[in-house]
């Protein structure tokens, strides 16, 4: 008897035991979705299935991407888009690794005080709703240039299911349901978008099917006539046209003709060791997760402990520090000189992070920009591909607002987007996301406006580890950090890393955000006796698409953001 209770009390110990020890316990996270071969992780669960579906006819990463990318224009219609520009960052399993840039232009007609009245006053919501607010869109030439450098489908192919799914039309979900809704005032605004996305005022809900006949016509078009038919071709002069009747031909055939992607130099560092690629200007992205990651190599994160206030402190006013340099020297780099060099040096961020304290918050007035050596650039969505070769694509592209301009292209059934508010309409005064920045970043034509975006790919040992991006404006950057930091430094499982609670701070103004139930009470206190500064409005941050391949075996990880309900599909 006495030994039964033995053993069997034992027995429990042991269950104890293993539920607090093993890595499935260490936080409440789901399991990654597995795929022996390849994996695709993004915002829709149609759009993933699509770029899997490519995948398993023998398409390579860059091929699923451009199709998901499309997919994504017609069933993501907030941040997926035509109308739009973003990043695109490839890695081949030969170690090339490139960047495309795709981020829109401003048309010729732009200038540095377009958005300005004649007392030199922003003209309200001039640079963000409306036909004025659209850069020359760049979606269809980036993934043009991408496929034809590092693709192996046709064209056609690729367009195909996302012109089918225009046409057919795909069961509307909850988190469309509700963008629809929210961005109701604005869309009703022009009747073209009216039309299509609120169906005149009786909105879409779940589960009901939305098609898109004009929209179906664009792709067929693009489909048949290739690329350039956007940029020469009907499409090109429907867009001019809708300009010409609105607004006095903002966007032009030329500016449509003139439009080019370019493919750029990824910026690389090592993190304790892990190779880190990341975007180049015009994105601020790289620089920043550089010079915060170049901070924070400095202190010993682990044992700190994840999210103490001693962690969060130190990541804090690594942030103030990189966004006070974002806000001062970052612009187009084909257009400003920007130090990319000096802010990315170990050497710079040492002086940068001399004046640290960790028994005090720094005040965000004081901190001013740093002296980093001569000189030498509300939604979005990112997904992320993985091949059965280990080829990798981290793509982040965007509207920039919900929706955009909320404009709607007329005839062919598509939106424009809003990038001009990421130029600094007036230098000095803060945008839609509350950053300040310098004339590095003015407006001028054919320039592309500074961006946040930071699809980013992690090596060990030379080999891909995993790859990630978010959507969030200034906050993106933020995103990528943290969950960097969850695996590297923490050793979070991509899940875990992926779910975890996030903060941000942006040097101006000088608060640390942070998401609902993210921050315990007395770690809040902490910081709050050191002197830092919170929202009164906490809310969810960015939306992580991870894909990471798991150590021994060489399954690929997919990990989606649970904030806007993604999903990963492997197979
Ligand atoms: O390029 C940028 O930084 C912004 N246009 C991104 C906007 C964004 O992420 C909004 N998403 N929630």
């Amino acid at each position: 008897m006495q030994k039964k209770q033995t053993l069997s009390a034992f027995l429990c110990f042991a269950l104890l035991l293993s539920l607090v020890i093993t890595p499935a316990n260490q936080a409440a996270s789901r399991a990654p979705v597995r795929g022996k071969h390849g994996m695709v992780s993004s915002v829709s669960e149609i759009a993933s299935q699509v770029g899997v579906d490519i995948l398993k006819r023998g398409g390579n990463a860059v091929d699923a991407a451009v199709a998901v990318g499309l997919a994504l224009a017609v069933v993501w219609p907030e941040a997926g888009n035509l109308g739009g520009g973003g990043f695109m960052m490839i890695r081949r399993n030969d170690g090339k690794a490139v960047a495309v840039d795709y981020r829109e232009m401003a048309p010729a007609a732009a200038h540095r005080n377009v958005y300005l009245d004649s007392k030199g006053e922003y003209i309200k919501d001039s640079s963000l709703i409306g036909h004025k607010a659209s850069g020359v869109p760049g979606t269809v030439a980036g993934f043009a240039m991408a496929l034809e450098k590092y693709g192996t489908m046709k064209w056609a192919d690729v367009v195909e299911p996302a012109r089918k799914l225009a046409a057919d039309g795909f069961p509307v979900w909850y988190s469309l349901e509700n963008s629809l809704k929210g961005a109701g005032k604005n869309l009703a605004l022009f009747p073209e978008s009216n039309r299509i996305f609120l169906r005149n005022g009786k909105p879409y809900e779940d589960g009901e099917i939305f098609q898109q006949p004009e929209l179906a016509s664009t792709l067929d078009r693009l489909s048949k006539e290739g690329p350039r038919e956007f940029y020469e071709g009907r499409t090109a002069r429907l867009i001019a046209d809708t300009m010409k009747a609105n607004a006095n031909g903002w966007i032009t055939m030329d500016d449509l003709k003139n439009y080019q992607a370019k493919e750029r130099e990824p910026l690389r560092t090592n993190y304790r060791g892990y190779d880190i690629i990341t975007m180049p200007p015009p994105s601020s992205g790289g620089i920043a997760l550089i010079e915060m990651l170049n901070i924070l190599s400095r202190y010993d994160l682990k044992s700190m402990g994840f999210n103490s206030s001693r962690e969060l402190h130190v990541k804090v006013e690594a942030m103030r520090r990189a966004f006070a340099d974002r806000s001062e020297f970052l612009g187009d780099a084909d257009f400003v000189k920007v130090p990319v060099a000096g802010l990315i040096s170990k050497k710079y961020a040492d002086t940068v992070a001399a004046s640290i304290k960790l028994t005090q918050a720094s005040s965000s007035e004081k901190i001013k920009h740093g002296k980093p050596t001569a000189y030498e650039s509300t939604e979005t969505t990112h997904f992320t591909v993985v091949d059965k070769d280990g080829n990798v694509v981290t793509n982040t592209y965007t509207l920039n607002g919900s929706f955009g301009s909320f404009v709607t292209v007329e005839g062919a059934g598509f939106l424009l987007n809003n990038e001009m508010d990421d130029f600094a309409a007036k230098p000095g005064s803060p945008n839609m996301y509350g950053l300040i920045q310098s004339e590095q970043n003015a407006v001028a034509a054919r320039k592309r406006p500074l961006s946040a975006m930071t699809p980013t790919i992690v090596l060990k040992d030379g080999k891909l580890w995993f790859a990630l991006g978010s959507p969030g404006g200034p906050t993106i950057i933020n995103t990528v950090l943290q969950t960097l930091i969850n695996v590297i430094d923490h050793g979070m499982t991509i899940q875990q890393a992926v779910d975890a609670p996030r903060i941000h701070h942006q040097w101006m103004p000088d608060q640390i955000r942070y998401e609902p139930m993210g921050i315990v009470a007395d770690v809040k206190d902490k910081l709050q006796a050191l002197g830092h500064k919170f929202t009164d409005r906490p809310g969810y941050m960015g939306d992580c698409e991870a894909i990471m391949i798991e150590d021994k075996t060489g399954v690929r990880l997919g990990a989606s953001d649970p904030r806007r309900g993604g999903k990963s599909v492997g197979y």
